[in-house]
């Protein structure tokens, strides 16, 4: 285990066990339609990655990358498109793909944005969930775990850029986010 780590919330294996539950729903329930996988560039791209391997159907990707951290734990609830997607999503069912709601600000704000470009369909695939944390009003469609507010890293997730190697998704020593 890494030294600033307290524990280990998730396993690999378990996140992969449910990231097929998941692939399977999402495989139903489109029913052979095509989806575009919008990964949430950086930290769910480990889970994006195993995710979209194991929907069996038509998929495709694209990615964007957004800003509402800074350098610290806390959501400052402003939103700043770096990388948006790369071509039209009109008239297509898109799967947005984050690692962990928390405020909901992020999405809050990515929803709204996506929605005035008239997709078919959009939902929301999340990894993890806080839903203690949630400030803006939304739901994840698709949501591996719902987590207790401590804040993890690991499996794309990071403090500071660091971390997101870990295998397993685990709980920071607190001394070193406080
Ligand atoms: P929200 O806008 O507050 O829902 O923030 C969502 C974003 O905050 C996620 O995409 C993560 O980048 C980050 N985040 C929230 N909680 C954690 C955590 O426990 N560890 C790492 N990043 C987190
Ligand atoms: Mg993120």
């Amino acid at each position: 285990m890494h030294r600033d780590v307290e524990s280990i919330l998730l396993t690999k294996e378990q996140v992969l066990a449910r990231t097929k539950e998941l692939a399977d729903r999402i495989a139903k329930d489109y029913a052979g339609e095509p989806v575009l996988m919008v990964c949430i560039l950086r930290g769910a791209v480990l889970f994006f990655s195993d995710l979209v391997r194991m929907i069996d159907g038509e998929v495709d990707f694209d990615f964007m990358a957004v800003s509402s951290y800074g350098a610290g734990a806390k959501s400052s609830g402003e939103v700043t498109i770096i990388k948006d997607v790369s071509r039209p999503i009109e008239g297509r069912n898109v799967i947005m793909v984050e690692d962990v709601i928390d405020s909901g600000n992020t999405l809050h704000y990515l929803k709204r944005l996506l929605l005035e470009r008239k997709p078919k369909s959009l939902k929301i695939c999340a990894m993890l969930d806080k839903p203690e944390c949630r400030e803006a009003e939304i739901e994840g469609d698709y949501v591996g775990f719902c987590v207790p507010n401590k804040f993890v890293v690991g499996y794309g997730l990071d403090f500071n850029e660091k971390y997101r190697n870990l295998n397993d998704i685990c709980i920071l020593k607190s001394e070193i986010y406080d």
